[in-house]
């Protein structure tokens, strides 16, 4: 499963980029505005970060502004991925960037028959929201089984991107039920690396080596 960093936090990204497990970042408005800084500046900052996929939405409501938007985005980098809302217009949009071979991301994914049309249009990615879902009270992860069950009926090659992940439990459920990546907020990226037994195991094979008074180099 690819990882990506759902982040405009451009130092943060450079850092964890160095683990050579970041596959790409998405952003969104909300995560623009957050930054304080202008869209174009920091997406193509995250291009030069992170040679994988970068999702730059659109702002446009309607399908001939999203286009404009969308071409223009395209524009920054060979890696910017357009993402589109979720709405006709936004599928309008994504069937016109798919004949011209601009990759994008329809976000905003809340029912299996939206993903169902998100792949007739052309989508290179869909993201369902799992945790805005949970958050209703909803089943987030049912939604990605859902999916991974109709594109793989219909031979659909949209890659079905997990997003609005909270926990490290999403982005085990998600592996598990077959997303083709998951978008992650800095500290669950972080999370995943540790684990209680593995800290306690390898303070105790420290003390012990250093018991042995030997050296590697
Ligand atoms: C995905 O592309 C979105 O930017 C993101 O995952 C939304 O997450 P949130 O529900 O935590 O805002």
């Amino acid at each position: 499963m690819q990882i990506f960093l759902d982040s405009t936090d451009t130092k943060l990204i450079a850092e964890l980029a160095e683990t050579g497990l970041v596959d790409g970042v998405t952003t969104n408005p909300t995560l623009i505005a957050k930054s304080g800084r202008p869209m174009l500046e920091v997406i193509a900052e995250i291009c030069d970060l992170v040679p994988g996929p970068i999702s730059a939405e659109v702002a446009a409501i309607k399908a001939d502004a999203m286009i404009a938007e969308g071409e223009k985005l395209a524009g920054i980098a060979p890696n910017v991925v357009v993402k589109v809302p979720l709405t006709r217009d936004g599928l309008i949009a994504t069937g016109h960037f798919n004949r011209q071979g601009i990759k994008t991301n329809v976000t905003l994914c809340f029912s299996a028959v939206q993903a169902l049309l998100a792949a007739k249009a052309g989508a290179t990615y869909i993201s369902p929201f799992i945790g805005r879902l949970d958050d209703q009270g909803a089943d987030g992860m049912g939604l990605i089984t859902d999916i991974r069950a109709i594109y793989d009926n219909y031979g659909f090659d949209t890659e079905i991107l997990a997003a609005s992940i909270r926990t490290t439990g999403h982005v085990k459920e998600a592996a598990l039920s077959g997303a083709d990546c998951a978008t992650l907020p800095a500290n669950v990226f972080g999370e995943l690396f540790k684990h209680p037994l593995t800290d306690k195991g390898l303070e105790q094979f420290l003390k012990d080596w250093a018991g042995t008074g030997q050296s590697i180099l």
